[in-house]
């Protein structure tokens, strides 16, 4: 429809003849000018905003242990502390979406069983009695062992033995990419525990420490650089989530790139430092360290070390987004 040009444009019978007063008529309707955005919605390379920070098993677990004297199973059937990205504003996520939690289970307890759409692996650091229900299937945890709990299926955890170990472990889920998409589903088991339950020696969701040295032991150097061998646990293992288990001897030295995937490193063994964007993390057996998506970082190893990498490489690839590439080793140690 052509519109006869009177020299001033009217909205709703109001004068627009400024800038100000096109802005004020916008703002009326939610629209906004490409030309003055607010904030751009383009830019050259991924900004960072969570920052790369490692926690201390020895550190949190007396914590834990605490809670384990002061939080009862009736105030949380699960005793967990979520490991929160200190970065200034982030309440929750221990990178862009994943969160890590360590957690204790103490004999005699049990957690319910519930179902939900976040994935979940499970990485089991000390202690022994302890099993998870995945679906009906019940398998044993042990140190070393990596356990996983896909996308609804039901789930619950357990420590009925008569041995008398507090159990730890390090939970990963995708909790912050569901609620970046905003399709969380949630149910807790009428009835609270699974009625028929099987007992497995092994299943697909458990990756034994035995087998992965094993494999660990015939594997090659990646062609990334970032460990002396490398294997991936499941393939993926999780579709959120991807695992692989890294190992490294006592002066290994990485090369330094970064990737657009986010990663939480679990120590399983050994010693040594994580140099990510101009900070050191000293890491030892227990520790989580969280390098967000696209921070330079280096391993440099300082006892035999075994680390598990948990990432969201596989919601990357997915959509195409990605990116990895090998930088010179000062880029670790200078803050970008
Ligand atoms: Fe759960």
């Amino acid at each position: 429809m052509a519109v006869e040009s009177t020299g001033q444009s009217e909205v709703s019978g109001r004068p627009v003849s400024s800038l100000g007063e096109l802005y004020q008529a916008f703002d009326a309707l939610s629209i906004e000018g490409g030309w003055h955005q607010r904030s751009p919605a383009l830019w050259e390379q991924p900004r960072k905003s969570l920052l790369p920070h490692g926690w201390k098993y020895s550190d949190v677990k007396p914590l834990l242990a605490a809670a384990g004297e002061l939080v009862d199973q009736d105030m949380s059937d699960r005793r967990n502390v979520t490991l929160t990205n200190p970065a200034e504003g982030n309440t929750f996520p221990t990178v862009r979406t994943l969160v890590a939690a360590y957690q204790l289970i103490r004999p005699g307890e049990a957690a319910k069983a519930h179902r939900h759409t976040p994935s979940a692996l499970r990485i089991i650091l000390e202690g022994h009695g302890t099993y998870t229900v995945v679906e009906g299937k019940r398998v044993e945890m042990r140190p070393g062992d990596v356990l996983l709990t896909p996308s609804w299926l039901w789930h619950e955890h357990a420590h009925m033995s008569t041995l008398t170990d507090d159990c730890y472990w390090v939970d990963i889920l995708d909790v912050p990419l569901v609620h970046l998409l905003e399709t969380m589903f949630f149910e807790l088991l009428h009835g609270d525990f699974q009625g028929e339950v099987e007992d497995l020696a092994e299943a697909p969701i458990v990756f034994r420490w035995e087998d992965s040295v094993a494999r660990l032991e015939s594997a090659e150097a990646p062609a990334h650089g970032m460990a002396e061998r490398e294997i991936e646990l499941g393939d993926p293992a999780l579709r959120t989530v991807s695992l692989h288990m890294q190992q490294m001897s006592a002066g290994f030295v990485s090369a330094t790139s970064r990737t657009t995937s986010n990663s939480v490193f679990t120590v399983l063994q050994g010693r040594g430092r994580t140099e990510a964007d101009g900070i050191t993390i000293d890491w030892s057996q227990g520790d989580v360290v969280a390098i967000p998506a696209w921070r330079p970082y280096r391993q440099v190893v300082s006892e035999n070390a075994c680390l598990v990498r948990a990432s969201d490489e596989p919601v990357m690839a997915a959509l195409g987004l990605l990116r990895s590439e090998t930088l010179p080793a000062s880029d670790a140690s200078i803050e970008a």
